[in-house]
């Protein structure tokens, strides 16, 4: 099995579009034109796993101005990334992360995340992270955890899925 993470491009549009929509309800997956904006606005911020050929999974980012009060508004889903990323901003925001089902537990998500995050730290003047996950995404809490994410804000009924689930806002200092 080959296995490698890099820097998603444009061709890659139709396997991370397949990951997104095998990964979230219908009303959450972001569509095509989001992915995109993001790999032209900020490449660095958007890796893929890929596995013997195929996309296994993917994560975005945006570097954002820090600010100690969460504007709950930048983290609209399919927000466009030219209105909320600065390169020089000292955030990173993790806009999302998903690995195709067959691959999940064995450790290629929190394979994908440690990447970016070294990778950004390396190479850009970051002091914090932060990210939006919902209660029922007990993987991706587990990871958040495990790195030292704390909860710092809680917007209820946030996600237009059946439940209506509640969205975790939680951060890292660097
Ligand atoms: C979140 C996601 C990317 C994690 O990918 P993954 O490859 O399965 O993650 P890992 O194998 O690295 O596992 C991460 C942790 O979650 C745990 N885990 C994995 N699947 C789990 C499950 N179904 N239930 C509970 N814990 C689970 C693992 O045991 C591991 O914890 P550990 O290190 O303490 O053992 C993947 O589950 C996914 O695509 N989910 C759907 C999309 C999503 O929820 N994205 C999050 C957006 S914020």
């Amino acid at each position: 099995m080959k296995i490698s993470i890099r820097n998603a491009e444009k061709e890659d549009i139709e396997g991370i579009m397949c990951v997104e929509h095998r990964s979230f309800h219908t009303n959450i997956a972001e569509n095509s034109d989001t992915f995109l904006e993001r790999i032209e606005s900020f490449s660095d911020g958007f890796l893929v796993m890929v596995i013997d050929g195929e996309i296994a999974g993917y994560i975005s980012s945006e570097l954002w101005d820090y600010s100690e009060n969460i504007e709950t508004e930048k983290f609209v889903l399919g927000h466009n990334i030219t209105e909320t990323h600065r390169n020089d901003g000292k955030e990173l925001y993790i806009s999302s992360i998903a690995v195709l089902k067959k691959y999940r537990g064995k450790g290629y998500g929190n394979a994908l995340f440690s990447e970016l995050v070294s990778r950004i730290y390396r190479n850009y003047e970051i002091s914090s992270i932060i990210l939006m996950v919902s209660v029922n995404w007990i993987a991706a809490r587990k990871i958040y955890e495990k790195n030292g994410f704390k909860e710092i804000q809680v917007i209820k009924y946030f996600f237009d899925d059946d439940e209506k689930s509640d969205a975790i806002i939680m951060r890292k200092q660097m």
